[in-house]
């Protein structure tokens, strides 16, 4: 069971995390792109359409380096800020290959998208109002909100009654007549239900829903259904991926049967984050302190949540492997322990109550399935450095695709005095 996911995929290739460690300094994500590229090609291939596209969400994992990979695998993307999008192209990405779906965004924000040539999906009527005060006669997208949601969290549920996001389905007049009103083309409707799911019956059902949508608008070139694919978490519990191929087939059937109805040359996408990137991804971090409160175990780390906030903020499981510095005798019983980070916080956890072999000052803590919303969420709460990442290429070599964070960039934005 221990290390069961990285002897698996040989995952640290023709190295191992204390090496990594000594030569990268810890805490340190580490990436497989083997996994990466094996996870694009799934999505790239889920829908067996002729004509759909994988977007990748950027905001799961904007490395420059695994965008790079992720473009070479024939993805397109969603951007969410200028930041994504301005990291987009300098992957290589062009302006026709990005989706900007914004979230109450100023005009100045919209324009660096319009401007670059790239097709923004507005997601309220006030801002479609904006969008159309300020590029009429333009092309546009619309997020429309199902009216229900799914994911792992209620944070993470981004349909439905209780959300921000997406114009309801009885605003369609309303769309309309703002489409009317500026000359504005509408080119593609989206919608994102939430993240994180394990069976594909809800998504096909948001799918049908949209397509209902779909069909009372005209000329438009796209339908986006949206990502939240999950991933197994939980995989030393035997937890099981999910079935791509029927989900697929599922959907192919449904976009063939209104493709054919409706509109043949429609383009259908979707946008999946987490699935491409989170299993190529391991963090490590090193054990500095041991100690018993209140009847637990506290193995503490340098993995704050400033370097991974999943646990804390979602209460999200990730499974852990322990790579112990020195061997250790084999008949020591497991342990069930908490791993804590370096924060100045009582709730800074990693895992909580685990059991796990015996762990000692000095051992390396893996933890797994940590590629997204890992380092994109991370920070320098504490004035902590962000760690470097690491890219275990298809040799089995390694090389650094993100320098650690340094002293000096704790000052940079600073005004220097003269
Ligand atoms: N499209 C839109 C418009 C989104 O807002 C998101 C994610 C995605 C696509 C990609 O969703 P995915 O396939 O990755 O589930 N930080 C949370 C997840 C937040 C997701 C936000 N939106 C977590 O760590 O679980």
């Amino acid at each position: 069971m221990d290390h069961y996911f990285t002897k698996q995929t040989n995952f640290y290739g023709n190295t191992h995390p204390h090496e990594l460690i000594e030569q990268y300094g810890s805490p340190l994500y580490v990436y497989n792109e083997s996994i990466l590229r094996q996870r694009c090609k799934e999505m790239a291939n889920f829908i067996p359409y002729p004509n759909y596209i994988a977007n990748y969400s950027t905001k799961a994992n904007a490395n420059l380096e695994l965008l790079k990979i992720i473009r070479e695998e024939g993805l397109h993307a969603d951007a969410m800020s200028p930041g994504e999008i301005y990291v987009l192209l300098a992957a290589g990405f062009k302006p026709e290959e990005i989706f900007y779906i914004c979230n109450n965004v100023s005009i100045e924000e919209m324009m660096y998208a319009v401007n670059l040539g790239i097709t923004v999906s507005v997601d309220s009527l006030s801002q479609l109002e904006t969008f159309g005060q300020h590029n009429p006669g333009g092309n546009v997208a619309v997020r429309i909100n199902p009216g229900f949601g799914i994911g792992h969290h209620e944070n993470v549920v981004t349909g439905g009654k209780k959300t921000k996001f997406g114009i309801n389905d009885d605003c369609i007049e309303e769309i309309k007549s703002i489409l009317k009103k500026y000359k504005l083309n509408l080119v593609g409707i989206n919608q994102h239900i939430g993240s994180l799911f394990m069976e594909g019956e809800p998504y096909i059902q948001s799918v049908r829903t949209l397509l209902d949508i779909a069909s009372k608008f005209e000329g438009l070139r796209f339908i986006d259904m949206g990502g939240g694919f999950g991933i197994p978490y939980k995989k030393q519990n035997d937890e099981k991926p999910l079935e791509l191929e029927s989900f697929g087939q599922q959907l192919a059937e449904i976009l063939h049967d209104w493709s054919a109805r409706y509109n043949p040359d429609i383009q259908f996408m979707s946008e999946p984050g987490r699935y491409v990137v989170a299993e190529c991804g391991v963090l490590l971090g090193t054990v500095h302190a041991k100690k018993e409160n209140g009847g637990i175990q506290y193995i503490g780390t340098d993995l704050g949540f400033n370097v991974l906030v999943r646990p804390v903020m979602y209460d999200a499981w990730h499974d852990i492997e322990i790579y112990p510095s020195n061997s250790k005798n084999e008949n020591l019983d497991w342990e069930t322990v908490t791993i804590v980070g370096n924060i100045c916080e009582s709730g800074d956890f990693i895992a909580y109550q685990r059991l796990l072999p015996p762990i000692s000052i000095g051992d390396v803590i893996g933890v797994m399935d940590a590629g997204a919303y890992g380092y994109s969420m991370a920070s320098n709460y504490n004035n902590r450095l962000r760690p470097a990442e690491v890219l275990i290429q298809e040799d089995g070599s390694h090389r650094l695709i993100r320098y650690r964070d340094t002293l000096e960039d704790l000052l940079r934005p600073f005004p220097s005095k003269k």
